[in-house]
């Protein structure tokens, strides 16, 4: 099967993209990542790009008059990397419905909670304070409406008494990695199936 070309789109720091280009660098997941989009020509994930030798594209919101002008270009730039998976990885905006349609059941995104529980931003900070034991990360297909869509995975870790937002971030991150590589490597190899808001293939009994 030939490798699948991987676009990612963040914002900031990257450390999921790393984690995603890591494994296809190694030969885990049965893919390349072609290029990345991001939206604040500050971010460090472009340095990483830049290590990678992966092209990176800027799209800042400031420079276009509009949502619509600003999703034009992003679904410009995503197409003309051709890519067979886009994923979000810290990506902070919403997507355009546009891009959603010209890549159905193709754009993956990491959400720092269990879903369908604290949608949006400083999901972490929602969990502590609304008090929850368990928290963790979801990994699903990209829907129309805020952090929702068919939802492929999810690992749960504990929250502890005297756990901060900081604290409960940094050990969802920790599980967010592997979560993310498992299910992109899943997706390359033609795995996962998408029936109505289940899917399926990541998660068979074990027998
Ligand atoms: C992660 O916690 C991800 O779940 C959330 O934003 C953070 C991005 O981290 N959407 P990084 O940029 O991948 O390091």
């Amino acid at each position: 099967m030939s490798k699948k070309r991987i676009l990612i789109f963040a914002s900031g720091r990257g450390s999921n993209a790393e984690a995603i280009h890591g494994a296809c660098a190694d030969g885990t997941v049965n893919g390349e990542v072609v290029g990345v989009i991001c939206d604040h020509a500050d971010a460090q994930v472009l340095g990483r790009a830049a290590r990678w030798g992966v092209p990176s594209v800027v799209i800042e919101k400031k420079d276009y008059p509009d949502k619509a002008a600003f999703d034009e270009a992003i679904l410009k730039a995503a197409v003309s990397f051709t890519p067979d998976l886009i994923c979000l990885a810290g990506y902070m905006r919403i997507c355009g419905e546009n891009l959603i349609h010209a890549f159905p059941d193709r754009i993956l995104n990491i959400h720092p909670a269990l879903l369908p529980s604290f949608r949006g931003l400083h999901a972490q900070r929602q969990a502590v304070e609304a008090g929850v034991k368990v928290a963790g990360c979801t990994v699903h297909f990209v829907g129309t409406g805020l952090d929702d869509g068919p939802i492929i995975t999810q690992v749960a870790v504990p929250v502890y008494d005297d756990d901060t937002e900081e604290t409960l971030s940094a050990r969802i991150l920790e599980q967010e990695h592997p979560a993310y590589v498992r299910t992109v490597r899943a997706f390359c190899d033609d795995a996962l199936h998408v029936e109505g808001h289940r899917v399926t293939g990541m998660h068979a009994k074990e027998k």
